[in-house]
Parts: C-alpha cells; sequence; structure tokens
C-alpha cells in the first residue's frame, strides 16, 4: 500500500512520529519538497530525533529513504543528521538516496534570505533563514542554479560557482551594501560535499518507477502544511514549495493516482511560526497554557509558537485540496485541563459568513471566527490504549471536528512516544 502523509495547518502538527509509525511498514520513505526548514521530531525510548532534512523513516534500519528532486537541499545538515543518526547507532550506508535534480542551498542564500528579511523590516515574512525562498527562486530562474548532479562534475562546477557568485556579488553590494563572497571558498565546500554523498546521489524518479513496479510499499512524507503552500496558502506568509500534497507529482514525479491513501495531519488545536494571518489565534494566557503544555517551540529556530484554537475552516479546505481520505489528530493530551473548547465553524468577512478558507492573506485578516464550543476534559489521556477508553467529551470534540471538516479522524496521538498513540478502526 502507498500513502501519503501531509500536514493540514502551518506545519508542526507530529508528521515526524506518525511518518514514523507507518514507516514500520514501508519499504520506502520519500521527502518530495521543503528543506532544512521542516523540523520533524521522533521519539524512540529515551533518544529525541530532530530531523530536517532526512525523511523520519530514517529512524528504522530497514527502510530506504528518498530525498526526491522537489527538496532543496543543504548539504551540510545532511551531513550532520547522517553523522546524528551514526552516533545513535543508524546506519544510512545503502540505504540514502538523494536525487541527482534536487538543488542545492548553498551559503549565498542563505545569505540572502537574512538580509531580505533584514531589509523587509515590519513587512518580513518571518522565515526559519534557512536559504529555502532563494534557493527555489534560483531554481525557477534557472541561470544560476547548482543541483546535486553538479557536486559530481567539479570542474564544471567551479567555473559556475565562479559566475553565480560574481553575479550574486554583485547583487548583494547593490541591494544591502554587503561585503563579497569568495567562489573558491564556495567550491571547496562542496568538494567536501561531493566526496561525502556522490554515493548516494541517483535519479530517484526512475528508482521509484522500478518501486512502483515491483509493488513495494512506499509511503511519501510532506514537508510543512498545507496552509504554507506556495500557491494555494496564506500568500505570501507561506513558504516557497507546494508544501500540500499537491507538491507531490512535481516532487517526486510519481502521479497521486500511485498513492492509496492520503493522511492528513492536525493538532487538537492550531500553531503558526513566522507571520501573516491566523484567525483562531489566542494571543493572551490561553494561548501561552497552550504553548507551555504543548512545548510549542520550533523545532528548527527555537521560537515560540503562536497558538489558537483549531480552525475547522481552514482544515476543511485543506483537506479537500490535498484528497485526504482519513486525519490523523494529534496533541489531543495538551488540550487536557482547558474547561471549554473551542472549533471555528465559520468565518465572517466583511459582514458576510463564510464556510470557504480564502487564501488571500488580507482577506483572511479581516476574517471573525464564529465558534462551536463544547466541554473540555481533565484526565490525562497518555495511558490510555483504546478509543473506548478515552472520555467522553474527548469523543465529543473529536466527533465535532470529524463533522465540521467532514473527514473520518483515524489516529488519535495522546502523547509524544511512538507507543501513545490510539488506532480508531
Ligand atoms: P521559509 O520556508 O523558511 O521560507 O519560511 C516561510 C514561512 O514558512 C515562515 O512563516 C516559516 O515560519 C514557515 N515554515 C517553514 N517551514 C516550517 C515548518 O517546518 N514548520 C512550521 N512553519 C514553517
Amino acid at each position: 500500500m502507498n500513502c501519503c502523509v501531509a500536514g493540514l495547518q502551518w506545519g508542526d502538527e507530529g508528521k515526524g512520529k506518525v511518518v514514523d509509525i507507518l514507516a514500520e511498514k514501508s519499504d520506502i520513505v520519500v521527502r518530495y519538497g521543503g528543506g532544512a526548514n521542516a523540523g520533524h521530531t521522533v521519539i524512540i525510548d529515551d533518544n529525541r530525533f530532530a530531523l530536517h532534512l532526512m525523511p523520519s523513516g530514517a529512524v528504522r534500519p530497514g527502510t530506504v529513504c528518498v530525498i526526491a528532486n522537489g527538496v532543496v537541499v543543504d548539504p551540510g545538515v545532511l551531513l550532520e543528521e547522517i553523522d546524528g543518526l551514526a552516533e545513535k547507532g543508524i546506519s544510512m550506508e545503502g540505504r540514502l538516496l538523494i536525487s541527482e535534480n534536487a538543488h542545492v542551498v548553498l551559503d549565498y542564500h542563505k545569505r540572502e534570505d537574512r538580509l531580505r528579511e533584514e531589509s523587509l523590516g515590519k513587512h518580513k515574512i518571518g522565515t526559519t533563514a534557512r536559504g529555502i525562498g532563494p534557493c527555489y527562486a534560483d531554481k525557477v530562474g534557472r541561470c544560476y542554479a547548482v543541483r546535486m548532479a553538479d557536486l559530481r562534475n567539479p570542474a564544471a562546477l567551479r567555473e559556475k560557482l565562479e559566475d553565480i557568485v560574481a553575479y550574486k556579488n554583485k547583487l548583494f553590494a547593490a541591494l544591502y551594501n554587503a561585503a563579497p563572497m569568495d567562489a573558491g571558498e564556495i567550491f571547496e565546500t562542496c568538494c567536501r560535499w561531493s566526496e561525502a554523498l556522490s554515493g548516494h546521489i541517483v535519479n530517484t524518479t526512475e528508482y521509484l518507477f522500478s518501486a512502483l513496479d515491483a509493488k513495494k510499499n512506499i509511503l511519501f512524507e510532506g514537508a510543512q502544511g498545507a496552509l504554507l503552500d506556495l500557491d494555494h496558502g496564506t500568500f505570501p506568509y507561506v513558504t516557497s514549495s507546494n508544501a500540500s500534497t499537491l507538491g507531490l507529482g512535481p516532487g517526486c514525479g510519481v502521479s497521486a493516482t500511485a498513492v492509496d491513501v492520503f493522511l492528513g495531519v492536525v493538532k487538537a488545536y492550531t500553531t503558526r511560526v513566522g507571520a501573516g494571518p491566523f484567525p483562531t489565534e489566542q494571543d493572551n494566557e490561553i494561548g501561552q497554557w497552550i504553548r507551555d503544555r504543548g512545548h510549542e517551540y520550533g523545532t528548527t529556530t527555537g521560537r515560540p509558537r503562536r497558538c489558537g484554537w483549531f480552525d475547522a475552516v481552514a482544515v476543511r479546505f485543506t483537506a479537500r485540496l490535498g484528497g485526504i481520505h482519513q486525519i490523523a489528530m494529534m496533541h489531543l493530551d495538551t488540550l487536557a485541563g482547558l474547561k471549554e473548547l473551542k472549533i471555528c465553524r465559520t468565518y465572517r468577512i466583511d459582514g458576510k459568513e463564510t464556510t470557504f478558507f480564502p487564501g488571500d492573506a488580507g482577506r483572511l485578516s479581516r476574517a471573525e471566527c464564529v465558534y462551536e464550543t463544547v466541554a473540555g476534559w481533565s484526565e490525562d489521556l497518555t495511558r490510555i490504549e483504546r478509543y473506548a477508553d478515552l472520555p467522553d467529551a474527548v469523543k465529543t470534540y473529536v466527533a465535532m471536528v470529524e463533522r465540521l471538516v467532514g473527514v473520518p479522524v483515524t489516529l488519535l496521538g495522546v502523547g509524544p512516544k511512538r507507543t501513545q498513540i490510539i488506532y480508531r478502526d
């Protein structure tokens, strides 16, 4: 069976844990978009793995991990992750494949990300500063792009980097009055990466087509969340890739028709990092309470996440967009202790009620939420193993989400560990 797992909110929904669980029955796990801006956490016994580029299936030693063409790869981060896993006794030898068509994030991309954000002042996007936007921009622009395949041909790469760095130096000096960069230094770093990673660089589309023919079980792992999708999210406060399941085809060459189940992941509430509208945000003691209980601080940047109520208008939209068959609802345990809980049912925008999520950030920032209110629960859920044993208030909450979103919730997260998950049916 082939399954695609993707976030339905603004990222950080708990996809890492869901992918880790599903990877047990998968032969291959594929990352198809984003880059080191992602932060997927997997907790096994007392070991905490925070992965940014490596597919979360990496922690299962028998699983092949594919970083497909849609990912922007920062080889420095990837090598740190390979070493970090090796220190914990997990080898990636012979089971990590990186697409030759994936684009490389270089130092000048990260520099540009930081310089541009600084220059934007109060209009900044609040990026992770991992060079994601500038690298995707070079991909689309074509003339100044470096792909993983280029790491295999040092002579041509040297020439290419000289041209690119000369161009970037002119640009950065004119726009940001920045000091020039040295193409030679960047080239030397690339040579180190080439030595360490060349053996992993292949045509991943060809590999995946053969795997599909051989009826392997493939798990596709989305990064970020659908509300950060470049085309359908809250533009311009989005990431620079198609972070919804719509990124699957362009991101790895596999058609959506090859996928049996699209599984959307949500938190039982909502979080967002960076700027942009967030209709259900609770910038008050409730938001702080959720942040403290849920340890809502970014895996990649450590920034405090903005927290708020579950937004069924947004998730109904992203579930439809992603062709979602089932939902995994994570962090239900975090909400224990609140007297009542709210779920946003509709928006009121410019005096009119609407059930449709407006992608436009301006319109969305004028949305007032119309809420359903349900009773909370105080019980500790972290030791519960069966759906039947959950408090009635939890079941009512889940049923309300299912009714408003129109998709069944089949997995429920009740704690950070691999084992703290409840399967329904
Ligand atoms: P970028 O992807 O670094 O360009 O950041 C663009 C926006 O996406 C910012 O608001 C980031 O906070 C957000 N973002 C990027 N990656 C993630 C993620 O993995 N989780 C949550 N937010 C993210």
